[in-house]
């Protein structure tokens, strides 16, 4: 066991070290199987092992703000379609979108807003609430219990506006304590202050983990050397600090001190620090939290499959749904703090347009990885200190994979 406080030097950037915030676990240093990212009987067990017994995270509360608006997801992982609803009560509840008659979805449309659900096929009519209230020629029914028939719950649970199931209606552990550590990290962080300012989303050919590596490192900043001039350094982005969190893990990433921001920078960031900007956040709850000097971003990966990356008045979220051991469903949101200025609508403006080009910098490589993987010539990743949190997604993996 690595205990907090310990630091790491590298030698190629001797201003540079990494700081342990928190035990972390002799995780090895060897090479790391490929097995769990071809293996369609390891994608099985992850599936009921590690997508049926965690918190997953499904949307955010302030997309069904009024009682009765709702939201559907297609869980291909879980073999459902859930709806997210929210009830007269002002409860959100989330029930597998099935009708408990014969099976037809109730809610139709991705998202909207209804009085209650009123089934298509024979007009069966639930409450916002999943309570089956009508059923039309009821008599028909030998022995028709209504309450025992109403819509098929999943447990549901919040965390700063943060909306996740469970597949158990009775989870072993509730939400707060499986977040732990991680969400006691970022509690505080202004997420309520926050507008949605872009979504971008993909199918990608590439199993859930290996896309999940894709964004938990800072390594490859060599990927993004043309939309972050400068990043071909690789002393930029560095990890400054490692937090783990029971199956959760942080990064925090500094940017190389004496870096000298491009004109494009100078002229966006010249009305308003709010942004993109390496040094905007430092002081805002939920962010920085080794308080840094030289901070400009932390990597928050909530185990399985949700990441909550913060900087200086933004973050954005990533989910990874696993549609086969192969292939996967990539969904990014970002959100900003209100522009309330002209210059800060530009820095917002610009901060964007560099988030989508170095997202589709990161979509290039996980579709080779996997097919190199696929192939069976490249049996094993070599993974390096800088990313020893794919390191522990594996090894949390594992441990998740192989419990009783
Ligand atoms: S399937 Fe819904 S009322 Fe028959
Ligand atoms: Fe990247």
């Amino acid at each position: 066991m690595n205990a907090p406080g310990k630091k790491l030097s590298f030698p190629f950037s001797p201003t540079h070290d990494m700081e342990y915030g928190t035990e972390v676990p002799d995780m090895g240093t060897g090479p790391i199987s490929t097995e769990p990212v071809v293996s369609s009987d390891y994608f099985e067990r992850e599936r009921e092992k590690i997508f049926k017994r965690a918190w997953l995270q499904v949307g955010r509360s302030d997309e069904i703000p009024e009682t009765g608006d709702y939201f559907t997801r297609q869980l291909v992982v879980l073999n459902t379609n859930i709806m997210v609803v929210r009830g007269k009560d002002n409860v959100i509840r989330a029930f597998h979108n099935m009708c408990p008659h014969r099976g037809m979805a109730l809610a139709t449309e991705p998202c909207g807003s209804a009085k209650g659900f009123a089934c298509e096929f024979h007009g069966w009519a639930f409450g916002l609430d999943g309570v089956l209230n009508y059923v039309p020629a009821e008599e028909s029914f030998t022995n028709l219990d209504k309450s025992k028939l109403g819509l098929r719950p999943l447990a549901c649970d919040s965390w700063n506006g943060f909306i996740f199931v469970h597949w158990e209606t009775e989870p072993e552990q509730g939400l707060k304590a499986f977040l732990g550590g991680m969400g006691e990290q970022i509690d505080g962080f202004p997420f309520d202050q926050c507008t949605k300012i872009a979504h971008y989303s993909a199918t990608v050919k590439a199993n859930w983990k290996v896309c999940v590596d894709a964004f938990q490192e800072a390594y490859h900043g060599h990927l993004h050397r043309t939309s972050i001039p400068g990043a071909g350094d690789p002393e930029l982005v560095l990890p400054t600090s490692v937090r783990l969190h029971g199956p959760h893990r942080s990064i925090s990433s500094w940017m190389k001190p004496d870096m000298q921001p491009t004109p494009a920078e100078l002229t966006a960031y010249m009305h308003c620090p709010v942004g993109f900007a390496k040094d905007a956040g430092q002081k805002i709850p939920g962010s920085n939290p080794n308080n840094d000097e030289n901070w400009w971003f932390d990597i928050n990966v909530f185990f399985p499959n949700f990441f909550c990356d913060i900087g200086g008045g933004w973050y954005f979220t990533y989910n990874f749904w696993p549609i086969s051991v192969n292939e996967t469903q990539w969904n990014m949101n970002i959100y900003q703090l209100e522009g309330t200025s002209a210059g800060e609508r530009i820095v917002q403006e610009f901060t964007r347009i560099v988030m989508r080009d170095t997202v589709y910098e990161d979509m290039s490589t996980m579709e080779f990885s996997q097919k190199a993987f696929d192939s069976g010539v490249i049996t094993e990743q070599v993974i390096g200190d800088l990313e020893i949190l794919l390191r522990h997604q594996y090894w949390v993996t594992d441990q998740w994979v192989n419990k009783a």
